[in-house]
């Protein structure tokens, strides 16, 4: 596993192993089949980042699941929110009367979990809860709880595990964070 990883001139340390993740997502879908012992929920993953993160939960998942996708814009390329949610792809199933679980890879402003929860809440589910890999400390806008978190972190930026740079570096097995050594100086 490489330790430090240099992407458009600016310095990456890992943060979050391969192994470290693996095993919060047994912890948190154990947790999960047992809430939902019975009930048959949908996973709605928040594209594109959510996606490598809901394929480990699912299988990791105990009880009868379904899955539908949303798509969500708001980073554009940059390291900062640009503040503004497009819905780019909406849901396929049928909300109305179903057990929702919403899965993110990421929280960090709200804005995006805000505006998921707006959507969802408009076609009447049984029951919402939100499920979130990361969730940076201090930071998100929101007036309401997500239900299971993975790993509290600083509000440094991450990438990897579906967590992109400019649309790269999705593939990457574990998480890393921009390192305080900061960005490269041009040689
Ligand atoms: P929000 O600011 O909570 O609305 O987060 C919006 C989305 O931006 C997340 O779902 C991620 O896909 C992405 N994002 C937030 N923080 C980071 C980061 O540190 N690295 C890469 N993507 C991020
Ligand atoms: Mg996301």
């Amino acid at each position: 596993m490489t330790e430090l990883l240099k992407i458009n001139g600016d310095i990456f340390e890992i943060f979050i192993t391969e192994e470290q993740i693996r095993g919060r997502i047994k912890e948190l879908a154990a947790r999960i089949s047992d809430d939902y012992a019975g009930r048959i929920p949908i996973f709605i993953g928040v594209l594109n980042g959510s996606f490598i993160f809901l394929s480990d939960l699912i299988r990791e998942i105990s009880v009868d699941c379904e899955i539908d996708f949303f798509k969500l814009s708001s980073y554009g390329d940059a390291k900062i929110s640009s503040g503004q949610v497009k819905l780019l792809k909406d849901l396929n199933c049928q909300v109305s009367g179903r057990d929702i679980i919403v899965v993110e890879d990421i929280v960090d402003s709200g804005l995006s979990i805000a505006f998921t929860k707006k959507i969802i809440e408009k076609e009447n589910p049984k029951s919402l809860k939100f499920v979130s890999l990361l969730l940076k400390k201090g930071i998100p806008k929101i007036d309401f709880a997500v239900d299971y978190v993975g790993f509290e972190i600083p509000s440094d930026f991450v990438i990897g595990y579906g967590l992109d740079y400019a649309q790269k570096v999705r593939n990457l097995k574990s998480i890393y964070r921009l390192s305080p050594q900061g960005t490269v100086k041009p040689e």
